[in-house]
């Protein structure tokens, strides 16, 4: 049976800037009504200026594709609030990178003292900007998500009517956060609802799958399975789909980041009907949900997906998608 998705929403989006904004924001912008555009950039989008000029050549690229940037800014302890004041229309959320955790986090925070974060996350929530949060320590890799939790729920805490998102969540810790504070909500990727990291190094070593944060257990993934599944209210699609040149990704060091925006849909559609869950609830985790989280009045899109086969291409301009070269049970017929 053919599936109709409605305006969907990727709540986590890389598309850099240049040539490869040029590869892949067409490519969001055709089957999406909308998706919130990470700010790191080199150098990371700080000022009300990077906002506009960034989604000014985001509108540019994408040509007359019915699709809205959400922008966000680089989190810094220092923002002010009129400086808030005067970029809040610009913007849908401000994304906060611990320092060095991930590409491009260089410039982010370094600790997470609540008094001196307190005039900006004051002034974030007074002004209902929600808060973006990569949540890992610098601790053991596999442990760094669930040592975050703590700092989730003492921002949490201290910030009751600050919306924080918990992005890309790869843990039952974070899972069982959820529920815990009102203010805690979360994005779920694709490919951490697909792998473990026995598919990223339990064999050969699969540099295309790599990713901060690194995918973890099958406890884990079963975790975020059961709440994608049922499309609990607090959780939304964020693809983290973050395209690095295929040298990048097929060398000594490997750049993080799983590449999974043209295959998304297609690939969520497999794997909600293969899990019995309904299209109801595909269409509340890559929609609605974010549409009430996030309180958005997105462009209408229809998207119809059928149970045709789809080979996944073995690469997008010089960038390797997730799946690369599988057979997807559903493609996409039209997009109205
Ligand atoms: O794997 C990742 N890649 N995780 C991130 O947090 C950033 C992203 C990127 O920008 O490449
Ligand atoms: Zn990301």
């Amino acid at each position: 049976m053919p599936i109709s998705l409605h305006t969907p929403l990727d709540m986590h989006l890389h598309l850099r800037d240049g040539d490869m904004l040029k590869t892949v924001a067409p490519l969001s912008a055709r089957t999406f009504s909308g998706a919130l555009i990470m700010p790191n950039l080199v150098p990371p989008i700080e000022s009300k200026e990077d906002v506009i000029r960034y989604k000014n050549r985001i509108l540019e690229t994408i040509g007359n594709e019915q699709f809205t940037p959400y922008m966000t800014l680089f989190f810094k302890p220092t923002y002010s609030r009129s400086f808030l004041e005067e970029v809040r229309d610009e913007i849908t959320a401000v994304k906060l990178y611990p320092a060095g955790i991930t590409t491009n986090s260089e410039g982010g925070l370094s600790g997470f003292d609540i008094d001196e974060l307190r005039p900006t996350l004051e002034a974030m929530s007074d002004l209902e900007i929600p808060l973006c949060i990569h949540g890992e320590t610098g601790g053991f890799v596999m442990d760094r998500e669930a040592e975050f939790v703590p700092i989730y729920e003492k921002l949490a805490k201290h910030f009751p009517n600050l919306m924080i998102i918990m992005e890309h969540i790869t843990t039952k810790e974070s899972v069982e956060a959820l529920d815990r504070f009102e203010n805690l909500y979360a994005t779920i990727t694709l490919h951490h609802l697909m792998i473990t990291l026995d598919d990223v190094a339990g064999g050969m070593l699969r540099p295309h799958l790599f990713c901060k944060p690194i995918a973890k257990r099958p406890e884990d993934r079963e975790a975020l399975l059961k709440v994608a599944l049922k499309a609990h209210p607090k959780v939304m699609f964020g693809s983290d789909s973050a395209p690095h040149p295929r040298e990048a990704k097929e060398s000594p060091g490997c750049a993080a980041g799983v590449f999974t925006a043209p295959i998304a849909l297609q690939a969520l559609a497999e794997l909600f009907k293969k899990n019995g869950a309904s299209a109801e609830n595909l269409q509340k985790f890559i929609s609605q949900n974010a549409q009430k989280i996030y309180n958005l009045k997105p462009i209408q899109k229809e998207v119809v997906l059928t149970e045709e086969h789809f080979i996944v291409p073995k690469s997008y301009g010089g960038v390797v998608p997730f799946l690369s070269e599988t057979t997807l049970d559903y493609s996409i017929h039209t997009v109205i």
